[in-house]
């Protein structure tokens, strides 16, 4: 039974017992799609959703009857806020090989890289104070910070990520706390950020005292070029930098972390205690077994394999079936493309009858704080779809597109 608020005498005005945040709280557009989306026969690129078929249940299993067999006191026990050690030790070495010097004592390991974002929220944001993101950003990080009543400032994207070039302009007219960065493969844009604007991101928030915020969920899943340096390497002593099992392993592990100068990592560490005391002991554990075994490398270079094998389909698809006056990103990496349509199509409207022939995105303008731009454009995931569904779906988009156009 499904009960509302509602009673004999009427509807109970529960509204008027809620925060005065909320009332900028939302329901996640891709969340509320991925329901329809779920539909057997619906071809979806609306989700981030990694490839299920590729998931190492396998070793997963192996994993937990060792732990259940071997350590099982600590396997089901409540555990420390900063997370398994042993899985902390990994994840500073590997991050070490990427240019970040944080030990294992600077890392919090948090429910997803989602609750970070919230913790950051919990840390930083007053209501009113100013958070600077791309234009588009991440819908998660907007959904997070809304919240917590930031007040959001933008930066055009182009096709090599945030113009950091209009930055001092922007915050001269807006102070911020901190800028949100997603330099890898961006969601949802696809776009890679170079080293040189890495470079003077990083000189900005320096000259005008600013924190930042990586989010790099995708760091991992490169399919051409070379890695450049994260963010977090060049100014370890103001930059939260966000890493996640998600793409790289499963997202049903709920496995993220944090890494941030000490100071800061404390304040993390207080803001979980009040959420969730610490994050799954077992999953932390299982997701440290994958790790030390070695299977999460060679898992990896299967993703990179198979998603690199996916983006480019899905980039020759659109060549063949898509309309004149359509344009793509094409990303060096991650689960995301961003197209755009002529500018006598809104993507919201183009939906509805997407979705009539049963293939589903998630329109651009979600991704925009202020709701104020992305109308013609459209984010497209490449990981989830087995290729033969990749093409067939952007081939109905394509006839859908032509129909409206
Ligand atoms: C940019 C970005 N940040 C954070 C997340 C959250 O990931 P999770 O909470 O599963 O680690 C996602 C998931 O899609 C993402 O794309």
């Amino acid at each position: 039974m499904t009960v509302h608020a509602t009673s004999a005498d009427g509807p109970v005005n529960w509204e008027r017992f809620t925060a005065q945040r909320t009332q900028q709280m939302r329901s996640s557009a891709i969340r509320e799609l991925l329901k329809i989306t779920q539909l057997p026969d619906v071809i979806s690129f609306a989700g981030g959703l990694p490839a299920p078929e590729l998931f190492p249940v396998r070793e997963i299993e192996e994993a937990c009857s060792y732990l259940l067999r071997h350590e099982p006191k600590a396997a089901l026990q409540y555990s420390t806020t900063e997370g398994h050690p042993p899985l902390r030790e990994f994840l500073a070495e590997s991050m070490a090989k990427y240019g970040i010097q944080h030990g294992p004592d600077n890392i919090l390991i948090t429910t997803g890289s989602q609750q970070a974002l919230d913790l950051i929220g919990k840390v930083f944001i007053d209501a009113g104070a100013g958070v600077l993101t791309g234009r588009p950003t991440y819908l998660g990080a907007i959904q997070a910070w809304r919240a917590y009543q930031a007040e959001f400032v933008t930066i055009p994207l182009d096709d090599d990520g945030m113009q950091v070039d209009q930055l001092e302009d922007i915050i001269a007219r807006t102070p911020v706390r901190f800028i949100y960065v997603l330099p890898n493969f961006h969601n949802p844009a696809g776009t890679t950020l170079p080293e040189d604007r890495r470079r003077h991101l990083v000189e900005v928030a320096r000259k005008h005292d600013m924190l930042i915020v990586e989010d790099d969920p995708y760091g991992a899943l490169r399919y051409e070029g070379e890695d450049i340096i994260p963010i977090a390497a060049l100014a370890p002593e103001r930059t939260i930098y966000l890493g996640t099992f998600s793409k790289t392993l499963t997202p049903g592990l709920r496995i993220g972390w944090a890494v941030a100068p000490m100071e800061i990592r404390q304040r993390l560490v207080q803001a979980k205690q009040g959420a969730d005391l610490h994050s799954s002991t077992f999953d932390q554990m299982i997701a440290n077994d994958i790790a030390q075994r070695g299977i999460l490398k060679a898992h990896v270079r299967q993703l990179r394999d198979v998603y690199g094998e996916r983006r480019n389909t899905m980039l020759d698809a659109l060549v063949e079936f898509w309309p004149d006056g359509c344009h793509w990103t094409r990303p060096q990496g991650g689960l995301f493309l961003w197209a755009q349509t002529p500018e006598s199509c809104t993507t919201i409207d183009l939906l509805q009858a997407a979705l009539a022939r049963k293939v589903a995105y998630v329109p651009g303008v979600n991704f925009y704080p202020h709701e104020d731009g992305g109308h013609c454009a459209m984010r497209l995931n490449f990981s989830n779809a087995r290729p033969d569904m990749i093409v067939e779906g952007i081939r109905r988009l394509g006839l859908t597109l032509k129909e409206v156009l």
